[in-house]
């Protein structure tokens, strides 16, 4: 794209001076026009950002903010490709000092992290330091659907309040910042300096290659590594998403990639020369769709370790993306995984995806914990918001457990989690035989609240509750124990028509108990279900045009009891 003239270019690119008078310039959006690409024409740089944005045509869905606190007070020229001067997207384009988010959307969530605004996907390099919880994440400041990766960020003291921080990796002549992971470089391995924070991430550009940049400030900025990329493509299409641990038994760091639909570990002794170490997933686990976002960390088991591998994949059994997993060991250069029926899926809803675990947590804290990115490359880019576009799970702690059959891995809230919870109200035991509804949930009823019940199946084989508002829209879970499944039906539930494969159900593999321990999380337009502490997790999304209040309990034959059933607010 050309910067290089006033108005109209050879190239069909209109370049226009701003005078810089406030601190951001405001593009107008149209999420159904096309994507143009807008130039930022500096002569500071030859890493000249261009941007993919939906500049308006017919009319304004919402608006997207340019820092150009820098340039106050100068000229700045930015470049549209393809656009004519009298259209409406150029024309709106205006200045602004200031840019307000909005927290009050139907549909943004209140205790679960989501972006101030724009479109946001996986989490990436989740690291401890010092006290704070960092959470990078697949943004575009840009608009709200998905494009130009940049690195988000925010921090934490207990992974529930978040702080935003400023956009952390912006894209560069390498391309645009794909996923990865963050570590802390305890004994200056890579010369950075001690206890650098060091990102390491796949730039996504002609190729997909692994490139590293440092902080020395607690992560609140970045200096890209000059020498980059430090893991070239070897001729793999699918080549990203490095996750980077320190391995003891080999005293180097490891780093787990997912290359098209295997995971390969890497070496190195100072995260920038990479040695292939092994190959794993051949012939095992579920191969419908490409492998990305893996993640390889141990787990104790009665005494044991036992190493875990989560990868993300898509074409799943429920529809679109999830995440499974492995159960295995791991010498410091091969992962063997257990002979367990694969696949395995950490979560058996449709929205939870690209989760991976904290690493650098302190090791008297000895937990490992996870958070996915709450919804499914089938329909994420469409869902019924427009300001922003997307939250992350609660944090889960995950655990080795046995079902009765096996090892599974479970993920429960993390204890912080708890300290969400306004007062409690507690309902009497029920016995349900065809339809029990209780009518009020809460008196007040912002749409955040979180229910918890024991349920004893007695001699019935499907009977289920769910969440209903006066518009008749409904959410149910059903336990069916004939065929030993549990389901998740959307399908009524509020708006499901933005995409064809919303309203598809959901279901789980069910273990036969006597009583069934439950916790849902309702966040606006989320539901987590933990069953029996995580020995069962499903996450999905809802839109429901108004609260749901009420709760229903069904039985179509036979008796059932639901008891301890206790509602609370969210604080
Ligand atoms: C997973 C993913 C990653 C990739 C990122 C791009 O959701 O496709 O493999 O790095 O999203 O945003």
């Amino acid at each position: 794209m050309s910067c290089n003239s006033q108005k109209k270019t050879a190239s069909d690119d209109l370049t226009i001076d701003y005078q810089i008078q406030s601190s951001y310039i405001l593009f107008p959006v149209e999420e159904k026009a096309p994507e143009i690409k807008i130039k930022v024409c500096t002569s500071e740089t030859n890493d000249r950002p261009i941007y993919d944005v939906h500049l308006a045509l017919n009319h304004i869905d919402y608006w997207v903010p340019l820092d150009v606190k820098k340039w106050r007070g100068q000229k700045l020229a930015l470049s549209f490709q393809g656009m004519h001067e009298s259209s409406l997207g150029i024309n709106e384009i205006k200045q602004t000092n200031r840019f307000d988010f909005n927290y009050n959307e139907t549909y943004r969530p209140q205790f679960h992290f989501s972006p101030e605004h724009g479109w946001m996907n996986d989490p990436n390099g989740m690291v401890y330091l010092d006290g704070e919880y960092h959470l990078f994440y697949q943004y575009n400041p840009y608009g709200s659907m998905w494009g130009n990766m940049h690195w988000g960020h925010a921090v934490s003291t207990d992974m529930v309040s978040w702080t935003y921080l400023p956009i952390a990796i912006a894209p560069d002549s390498l391309g645009t910042i794909f996923s990865g992971s963050a570590v802390v470089d305890v004994n200056n391995t890579a010369g950075f300096g001690k206890n650098a924070m060091i990102a390491i991430y796949t730039s996504n550009g002609k190729t997909q290659q692994q490139s590293i940049s440092y902080s020395t400030d607690k992560g609140r900025t970045f200096v890209k590594y000059a020498h980059n990329p430090v893991l070239r493509n070897p001729g793999i299409a699918d080549f990203r998403d490095p996750k980077v641990s320190w391995n003891e038994a080999s005293r180097q760091w490891v780093m787990a990639l997912a290359t098209k639909q295997t995971i390969t570990f890497y070496g190195s002794p100072d995260m920038k020369a990479w040695t292939k170490l092994s190959e794993f997933g051949e012939g095992i686990g579920s191969h419908t769709g490409v492998w990305e976002c893996p993640d390889l960390f141990p787990l104790n088991f009665k005494g044991k370790t036992k190493w875990i591998l989560l990868v993300s994949s898509g074409g799943v059994p429920n529809g679109g993306t999830a995440t499974q997993y492995f159960i295995g060991t791991f010498d410091g250069t091969r992962f063997t995984a257990d002979p367990l029926p694969y696949p395995l899926w950490v979560d058996y809803g449709r929205d939870n995806y690209a989760g991976v675990t904290w690493g650098n947590l302190p090791s008297k804290d000895g937990r490992r914990i996870f958070l996915g990115w709450m919804s499914n490359w089938d329909y994420a880019n469409q869902s019924p918001t427009q300001n922003f576009r997307s939250a992350m799970t609660v944090p889960r702690e995950l655990t080795l457990m046995n079902n009765g059959k096996h090892l599974i891995l479970a993920n429960y809230p993390t204890i912080e989690v708890n300290t969400l919870r306004g007062s409690g109200k507690t309902f009497p035991n029920q016995q349900i035989e065809k339809e029990v509804t209780i009518p009020e949930l809460l008196k007040v009823n912002g749409g955040t609240y979180e229910i918890e019940m024991s349920i004893k199946p007695d001699k019935t084989s499907i009977f289920g509750f769910g969440l209903t508002n006066t518009k008749g829209e409904y959410l149910n879970f059903t336990f069916d124990l004939t065929s030993n499944q549990f389901r998740i039906d959307r399908h009524k539930s509020g708006k499901v028509d933005f995409n064809d494969k919303f309203k598809a159900g959901m279901s789980a593999p069910l273990v036969k108990r006597n009583t069934y321990t439950i916790r849902l999380l309702i966040d606006k337009a989320s539901a987590e279900i933990f069953i029996n502490k995580g020995e069962l997790a499903m996450t999905t999304l809802f839109f429901p045009c108004e609260i749901m209040n009420k709760m229903t309990f069904f039985s179509p034959e036979g008796k059932w009891n639901a008891e301890n059933i206790t509602i609370y607010n969210i604080k």
